[in-house]
């Protein structure tokens, strides 16, 4: 099972691939969190990365289409994975197909989430994560059983730098320049499946396994 999650900066994209990765048992394979490792360990993509992730940009396809493909091919991919973030452009989701038919695999579903900017704009700011686990929380919606302290690994939560709002609405523009040919692309090969994610996170689990369910 491959399943692609597209949405809007803070669609909850994250929230859901997580959910869905414990539900189904495969990993969830965000290039954001990749890249933010990759930035604390003073890698050389993490060293292209760091300043355009700052300022809300796009990091160049060349870099993530590369980390997506060394990820894949690693043995917890072998039952299947949950795409967090990726494709962001037309090149991408080409380059994704063309490596995915080069190990006899397809994209199974791709789910995007849509939610209002300004309840983005609102959401982001009492998003915190944890930078081990992969795990996100929200203040309010989502809090972390223990304030300011992970679930899953005990970890301190923190904040992410671009969660500012003249960064996020930088990131909302993106978004909104990029996103159509990817949609039409998935759209007439008959994959895409918009879900709205101003509901409830379990609102949204419920609608996303019920579409996973579907044939
Ligand atoms: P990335 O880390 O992928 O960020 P993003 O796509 O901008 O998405 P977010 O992580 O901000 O949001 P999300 O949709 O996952 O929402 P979440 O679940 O956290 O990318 C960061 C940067 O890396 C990019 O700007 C770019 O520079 C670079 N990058 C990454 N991938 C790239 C690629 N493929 N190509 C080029 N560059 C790339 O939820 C948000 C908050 O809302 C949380 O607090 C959560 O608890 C809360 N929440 C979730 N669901 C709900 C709900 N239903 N109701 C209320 N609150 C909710």
């Amino acid at each position: 099972m491959i399943i692609v999650f597209m949405g809007p900066p803070g669609a909850g994209k994250g929230t859901q691939a997580q959910i869905l990765q414990e539900n189904l048992e495969i990993p969830k394979l965000s290039t954001g969190d990749m890249l933010r490792a990759a930035i604390t360990a003073g890698s050389d993509v993490g060293k292209k990365a760091e300043e355009l992730m700052k300022s809300g940009d796009l990091v160049p396809d060349e870099v993530v289409v590369g980390i997506i493909k060394e990820r894949i091919i690693q043995a917890d991919c072998a039952t299947g994975f949950i795409l967090d973030g990726f494709p962001r452009t037309i090149n991408q989701a080409q380059a994704l197909d063309k490596m995915l038919k080069d190990n006899n695999l397809i994209v199974d579903k791709v789910i995007c989430l849509d939610v209002n900017p300004d309840v983005i704009v609102a959401r982001q700011a009492g998003r915190r994560i944890a930078s081990k686990s992969g795990c996100v929380y929200h203040i309010e919606h989502n809090p972390s059983k223990v304030p300011g302290k992970c679930d899953v690994s005990g970890e301190d939560l923190i904040q992410r730098d671009d969660d500012k709002e003249d960064v996020v609405r930088h990131r909302l523009g993106i978004y909104a320049d990029t996103v159509r040919p990817i949609l039409e692309y998935y759209e007439k090969q008959e994959l895409l499946n918009k879900v709205s994610g101003e509901q409830s996170v379990e609102a949204v689990k419920q609608q996303i396994l019920s579409i996973i369910k579907q044939k």
